[in-house]
């Protein structure tokens, strides 16, 4: 099957290289030259293990990029993977899926056959109706349903593990009401169709599947957030009380890791699009505005364990951890962003270290002041109190370097150090 991907992001590039390990025929298009130039060469403009071993794999064979929708005329299915970012007041931007879609349609005539048209953006109920088809029928002079085909077809692929969450989802979401486009997606999930549940659905509920997925997540870890609020206040271990209620099968293991909150591309944007489109309607989500309200707290109760211990005014203080969680480069919506400026706020002189260099050179644009070393041994070196901010695994393995610092205190947001002899240490809900 021949397969177009508008978008080289995280989705739009791991989609690509997985639909051609599926032995598809799979053609990206970007506006950006140094991707397009940077994928025919086998190279992986994002960060994501398993990624560059399949570009190394099927790039210039199965796998081609290019700057020219019209490279696109002999898909049968073109799926976009543009994104929709946030606007100040919370709402999705529809701008790029909206140019996406008037590219594509301008030349939809071309095609050899009537193609399906698959929105893997994150996009609200009616965004498929109401931008993404009109646009591509504006540009194109067709008819949708009738010259080519719409589907929604959401992704739940979770960063730094993007690829084996592709190959092994938990559900596969076909949101179309036209039957050719669902035997499209049939086709191109050929390889998982077999042991994955399908849900056949409308093109809304799609789209509204993949923001009440992240918003149900969301409020989990902010829920259990709350109760490891409560649980520190009465000197209870939230850790233990996650472990036992995660026994129950109606609550399930997962998602139970209480902290610094989440962060992200997708679930602050995902909650507050959800939040900004209810609102829209008259609806006021009570609730899922109080997970985002807990997930903004947590940075400050961690800053206020630190201000019951220290005062950092004029004393280094190091910040272990900077992408928003382990495993990747991305550094949006981190939590490391508030722990950054609360400790600039109170005049502290911050050291910074995260495993990722990505992750590093991104915290550097926005935090230029900040120092930034090359490993955990000197950014606690003389630091009055250390900071724990992303749950890296080689963290667990500090342990002397705490020696180096200056002072003792070490407030964990991810409980990822040993307590130990020595140290002064907080976990954030234990
Ligand atoms: C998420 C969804 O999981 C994925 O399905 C969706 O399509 C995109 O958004 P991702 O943002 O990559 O994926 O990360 P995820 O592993 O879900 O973690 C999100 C945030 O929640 C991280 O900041 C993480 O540290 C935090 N988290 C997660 C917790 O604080 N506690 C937990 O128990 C789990």
């Amino acid at each position: 099957m021949k397969i177009g991907i508008v978008g080289s992001g995280y989705v739009g590039t791991t989609v690509a290289a997985c639909l051609a390990d599926f032995g598809h025929d799979v053609i990206n298009v970007d506006v950006d030259e140094s991707v397009v130039r940077r994928l025919n060469e086998g190279e992986s403009p994002i960060s994501e293990p398993g990624l560059d071993d399949l570009l190394d794999r099927h790039a210039g064979e199965s796998l081609w990029a290019t700057t020219d929708y019209e490279d696109l005329a002999t898909a049968d299915v073109v799926i976009l993977a543009l994104p929709t970012p946030a606007n100040d007041d919370g709402s999705i931007d529809t701008a790029y899926v909206e140019a996406g879609a008037e590219s594509l349609g301008a030349v939809l005539p071309d095609f050899e056959s009537p193609p399906t048209v698959v929105v893997k953006s994150t996009v609200l109920p009616g965004t498929t109706e109401d931008v993404i088809r009109p646009a591509l029928e504006r540009e194109s002079g067709l008819r949708a349903g009738e010259d080519f085909s719409v589907a929604v077809n959401p992704e739940f692929l979770r960063e730094g593990s993007a690829v084996e969450d592709f190959r092994n989802p938990d559900k596969l979401v076909f949101g179309t009401a036209d039957d050719r486009a669902l035997d499209a997606l049939e086709a191109v999930y050929a390889p998982l169709i077999e042991d994955v549940p399908v849900v056949r659905t409308g093109p809304r509920e799609a789209a509204m599947i993949k923001y009440a997925n992240n918003a149900f997540l969301a409020t989990k870890v902010s829920l259990v957030n709350e109760l490891g609020n409560i649980c520190k206040e009465y000197g209870v271990d939230a850790y233990e009380v996650a472990d036992a209620i995660g026994l129950d099968d109606r609550i399930g293991e997962r998602f139970l890791r209480s902290g610094v909150g989440w962060g992200g591309s997708c679930f602050p944007k995902d909650l507050a699009a959800l939040v900004a489109a209810a609102r829209e309607t008259g609806y006021e989500p009570a609730l899922l505005q109080a997970a985002i309200d807990v997930n903004d707290r947590q940075p400050r109760r961690m800053l206020d364990l630190l201000d019951d211990h220290v005062d950092v005014e004029g004393e280094r203080v190091a910040v272990l951890g900077l992408a928003f969680k382990p495993g990747t480069d991305d550094v949006r919506n981190s939590r490391a962003i508030p722990i950054i400026e609360g400790l600039q706020e109170r005049g502290a002189e911050v050291i910074a270290y995260d495993p990722n260099r990505g992750a590093v050179d991104e915290m550097r644009e926005r935090f230029p002041d900040v120092e930034y070393l090359a490993s955990a041994s000197p950014t606690l070196s003389g630091a009055r109190a250390a900071l724990v901010v992303t749950d890296w695994p080689a963290f667990a393995d500090l342990d002397l370097e705490f020696d180096l610092m200056s002072g003792d205190v070490v407030i964990d947001g991810r409980r990822i150090i040993e307590r130990r002899d020595g140290i002064t240490y907080e976990g954030l809900t234990w």
